[in-house]
Formats: structure tokens, sequence, C-alpha cells
């Protein structure tokens, strides 16, 4: 690794860990499902489009990599499809005596709760494993050492905030609210020049880390290309949040400044957006990109308010603490909470979004 790219320096904002009410582990479901949605396409992508014997008469040892894996359980039974579906490409391209082992590396941010990991991984696994700390929109591994590298629900946490959101005297500053779906265009431009900084570093490091034929899928929350961000509606119930917090200024129990220094680095990109940043890239085949339904079965019900409000404090909860304290945050979410009927109210405006709200791709490496 050269100086020019050491180790990224991101913002870290880990998952609710342990296994108490509002943890990561008790709500993440709906990323469950949308991964659960996904692995048909995987499997797919892995039979169709990944040359196995090629990569094995390299290398003995098939490297896997789950990128932003957070505390499980998800990131266990993904690992685990992927390996089975690699397998069974072995068995049909290659026979049996030449099936090569798997080593999986899991990899979050320093700060996740590795220990929760690695205490809950599936006894009976057929992987080695290895715990990776660091961010992603850095290098991570070796020259050409992975074959594989999945990564659900991750990428679109900004390395950090846009710094003209701060700014009162750009076009940009974001004052009275913490996100941009509500928000002008010039909101919204800084957090997608954001995303394209992150994902242009994303791509150069996985560039040099995966080896030639290797695979990436990505599954990560997303826009329609036909769709305006204003209409999405994980965004439409951060905007309610902030307009929970600016009551609470309103009562004197939180600061204004408090309120207009703070706004979430989470950005959904459209698939257009992101075709060109791999196209401008140079170094991927993009073999499959499409929005996708987060919920497993078409005729599921839609996302519950309450549920949906629990998946967003286990994944924001720590992003919220660390600018305004756990006991504001708890009053806050408690106040949302029971605000159930608005929230299910705002939730039916982004109507369509909540049936196709994930972005999903395949990448190659040429
Ligand atoms: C919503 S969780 C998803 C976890 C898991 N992949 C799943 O699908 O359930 C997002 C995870 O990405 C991690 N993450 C965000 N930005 C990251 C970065 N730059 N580098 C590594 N991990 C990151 C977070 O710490 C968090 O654990």
């Amino acid at each position: 690794m050269s100086n020019k790219e050491a180790v990224a320096m991101t913002e870290s904002y880990p998952m609710k860990g342990g296994d108490g009410t509002y943890s990561y582990t008790k709500n993440s479901t709906y990323q469950q499902e949308s991964a659960n949605y996904a692995q048909e396409m995987i499997d797919e992508a892995i039979a169709k489009k990944l040359d196995i014997k090629s990569l094995i008469s390299n290398s003995s040892t098939l490297c896997i990599a789950d990128l932003g894996c957070s505390v499980g359980p998800n990131t266990f039974i993904a690992m685990q499809n992927v390996l089975e579906a690699m397998e069974k490409k072995c068995l049909s391209q290659s026979n049996a005596s030449k099936a090569p082992k798997f080593q999986v590396f899991f990899n979050d941010h320093a700060a996740n709760d590795f220990n929760a990991l690695f205490a809950s991984l599936p006894h009976d696994r057929q992987y080695f494993a290895a715990g990776v700390p660091g961010s992603f929109h850095g290098r991570l591994f070796p020259e050409s050492s992975l074959h594989f590298v999945y990564s659900s629900t991750a990428l679109q946490w900004l390395s950090k905030l846009p710094e003209e959101l701060l700014d009162k005297n750009s076009r940009a500053w974001n004052k009275g609210r913490i996100y941009y779906t509500s928000a002008s265009e010039e909101v919204a431009n800084a957090y997608a020049a954001q995303f394209t900084k992150d994902m242009k570093n994303f791509l150069n490091a996985r560039a040099k880390e995966i080896v030639a034929g290797g695979m990436m899928v990505v599954l990560m929350p997303g826009l329609s290309d036909d769709i305006h961000y204003s209409q999405r509606s994980a965004g439409l119930l951060i905007d309610f949040i902030g307009s929970t917090l600016m009551d609470m200024v309103n009562e004197g129990l939180v600061s204004e400044a408090q309120v207009d220094s703070f706004n979430i680095p989470v950005y959904c990109p459209s698939p257009k957006e992101i075709a060109r940043l791999v196209e401008e890239n140079g170094c991927f085949s993009i073999e499959r990109m499409q929005m996708m339904d987060s919920r497993s079965k078409r005729n599921a019900p839609l996302v519950d308010a309450h549920t949906f409000i629990m998946h967003l404090r286990a994944a924001m909860e720590g992003v919220f603490t660390k600018h305004f304290g756990s006991e504001i945050v708890g009053e806050m979410f408690d106040r949302v909470s029971q605000k159930s009927a608005e929230v299910s109210c705002l939730l039916d405006k982004g109507y369509n979004e909540r049936e196709r709200n994930q972005v999903f791709f395949v990448l190659k490496h040429k």
C-alpha cells in the first residue's frame, strides 16, 4: 500500500451493538429481507458470470469479503449463501477433488461490535473467518487478493458530511433540517457530490484488491432514476425526526444551533449515478444493475411505521447520540414512536419508493 493509498479516515457510526431491544441484531429484518430477495440474483450471477475454474487455477483458497458486515446475523446468512453458490459452481465447472477452501473477511469500522460478531460466528461454518477493521472507502486488502466482494446496506453511509451544509454563506446551508429529502437542490447536490467522491475511492480501492475475473455484488438503498429525491420514504421519516427535533428546540430542550450543525451522512443514489461512476472508473464491467423491492415476497405487507422506526433507530441512533447525547435522542425517538400514525401517512406518500427502494448491482473485474 503506497502512502497515497493510506487507510481512509472516515467518520464511523456503528449500528447499535449487543442484543437489546434497540440493537441491530433485533432490528435488521428489512436488511435481511432485501438480502434474501437479492440472493436469487446473486446465485444467478455466480452461476452464469463467475469463472470459478479460472479463479481456482491460480489459488486454492477463494477469498470473500463482506464490506460493512455489522454484527450479524445477516452477514453470516449472506456469506453462507455466497459460499454455497460458489461451491455449486465449482462442482459444475470442475471435479469435486478440486474443491477450494474459503476464507471470509468480515469488514466494518473498527468501532463495530466485533466481539458480538465473533461470539456469534456459526459453529458449523465451512470457511476460515477473519475480521478486517477499517473504512471501505480506502484500501483494506493486498493487491489482487479477493475473489468475491459483497456489500449490503452499507455504501449509503458517507465518509463525511459535505462542509457546505454547515456554512452559513453557502446556498447549501441546511438550516433547520437534518437531511436532504425536503431540502433545496443545492443541499441534495452537496450530498451527491460527497457520494461521488466516496464511491470513486471505493471503486479505486476494490479495483486494486479484486483479482481479474473476480466479482462484486452490492445491495444498497437507492432511488429509481425516474423518482425525485423528495419522495423517498426513508428520507421523509428522517425529515420527520428533524421536525421533532425542531419541536424540542421550540420547547427549549435542544438549541437551534445544535440542530443546524447536524445532518445525517447517508445518501441514496440512483442506478444511473452508480453506472456513470463505474464507467468512469473503467476497471469493472456492469453485469447487472437494477432497482429492487426490499420485500422478499411481492405480496408481503408494506413496511409498518413502528418497525420502520425501530430499524431506523438501530441503524442511526449512534450518529444522533454522538451529536445530541443519549438523553435527547431517547426522548426524540420516544416522541417519534408516539406519532407512528403520522409516520404511517408519510410513508404512504412515498408509496412507489416503498416498493422499489434498493439498488442491486453486480460488477466483474475486467
Ligand atoms: C445497515 S448496516 C448493514 C449491515 C449488514 N451488511 C446487513 O446487511 O445487515 C451498515 C454497516 O456498514 C458499516 N459501514 C458504514 N460505512 C462504512 C465504511 N466506510 N467502512 C466500513 N464499514 C462501514 C456500518 O458501520 C454498519 O455496520
